[in-house]
């Protein structure tokens, strides 16, 4: 009884052969659809069918010289797109659409029936994720020397987007159907000399963008401590020299009208000598 089922399954499974294929395209691509038939043979029919309807988008039978696709079904979104290959039966797909992805069906009537359903998914093409300062973010970590990040996709759909640091993965964050923005955060050290980089991909294709921690850290209204430290330094010293030349201008004038007057001079030079050698060590700290 149970070898009896077996060999029905067999005979089954000789008569209607069923293969699954899963197909990855990118947006703008063509795609073909391969019958595995090396060269169609005059007693075989060939048709595709396409969708849950199973609309009939192309035929092929030698015998009754049916050699054509129908790229009005099942509403014109195929029109113009579609090809068959004239010795092997495989449908072709050119400037592929989301609207095209779906279950293409392969049946080859001949000896036997064949029939072989192709799922087709297509993929748009990915944008190049953007790293932006989160100057918002009061940073968590206790080091004022961190530097919040994030890495953003916008208008994304079956994509992952993920941070790494070298060649490991630190976070990611996947969305599946609905096509929304990404972001996904990272905090860093000024001094972290760190590769890290962001990547954003779909199962065929990524995008990367490295991280440039100097640059980026940078930008923010909240600039780091020694900037802030340095600038003022800097803004300073200045201040100092231009009162400086103004009181020896006045110095030299004083000493040239009334020479006799040792006392202003003396308070003016050594002044003079001791604020600007504090203006040149600020200089070579920068
Ligand atoms: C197949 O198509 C090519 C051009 O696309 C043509 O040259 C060739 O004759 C065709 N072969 C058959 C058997 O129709
Ligand atoms: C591909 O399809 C898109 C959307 O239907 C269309 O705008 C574009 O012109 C097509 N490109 C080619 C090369 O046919
Ligand atoms: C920036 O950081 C703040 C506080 O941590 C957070 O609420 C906000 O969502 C972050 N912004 C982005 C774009 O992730
Ligand atoms: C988002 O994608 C849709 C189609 O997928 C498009 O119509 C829209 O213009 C896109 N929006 C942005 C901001 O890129
Ligand atoms: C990105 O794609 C390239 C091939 O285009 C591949 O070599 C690389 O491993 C991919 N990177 C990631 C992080 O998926």
């Amino acid at each position: 009884m149970f070898l009896m089922f077996v060999l029905f399954c067999l005979c089954w499974w000789r008569l209607i052969g069923v293969f699954g294929d899963s197909v990855s395209v990118m947006e703008g691509d063509s795609v073909t659809l391969h019958t595995s038939v090396t060269k169609i043979r005059d007693d075989d029919d060939i048709l595709w069918r396409f969708g849950a309807e199973k609309s009939l988008i192309a035929k092929i039978s030698i015998e009754n010289q049916i050699f054509s696709t129908y790229d009005d079904v099942p509403d014109g979104r195929f029109r113009d797109r579609l090809k068959l290959d004239n010795q092997t039966g495989s449908l072709i797909i050119t400037n592929i659409t989301t609207e095209h992805a779906g279950d293409y069906k392969l049946e080859i009537n001949g000896a036997k029936l064949t029939s072989k359903t192709f799922s087709v998914s297509v993929y748009a093409p990915l944008p190049t994720p953007d790293i932006t300062r989160n100057c918002s973010s009061s940073s968590s970590s206790s080091s004022s020397s961190s530097c919040s990040l994030v890495c953003s996709a916008v208008n994304v759909s079956h994509v992952t987007l993920s941070w790494y640091k070298g060649n490991s993965l630190l976070s990611s964050i996947s969305v599946s159907d609905l096509s929304i923005s990404l972001s996904l955060p990272l905090e860093v050290e000024y001094q972290d000399k760190n590769t890290y980089s962001c990547v954003l991909n779909n199962p065929i294709s990524n995008q990367t963008q490295h991280l440039d921690i100097t640059h980026l850290c940078h930008t923010c209204a909240g600039v780091p401590l020694y900037i802030v430290l340095i600038s003022a330094a800097a803004a300073g010293s200045l201040v100092i020299v231009v009162v400086i030349c103004c009181i020896c201008r006045r110095c030299r004038k004083t000493v040239e009208t009334q020479e006799e007057d040792r006392t202003d001079s003396s308070m003016c030079k050594p002044t003079t000598r001791q604020k600007k050698s504090k203006t040149e060590s600020v200089y070579e700290n920068i």
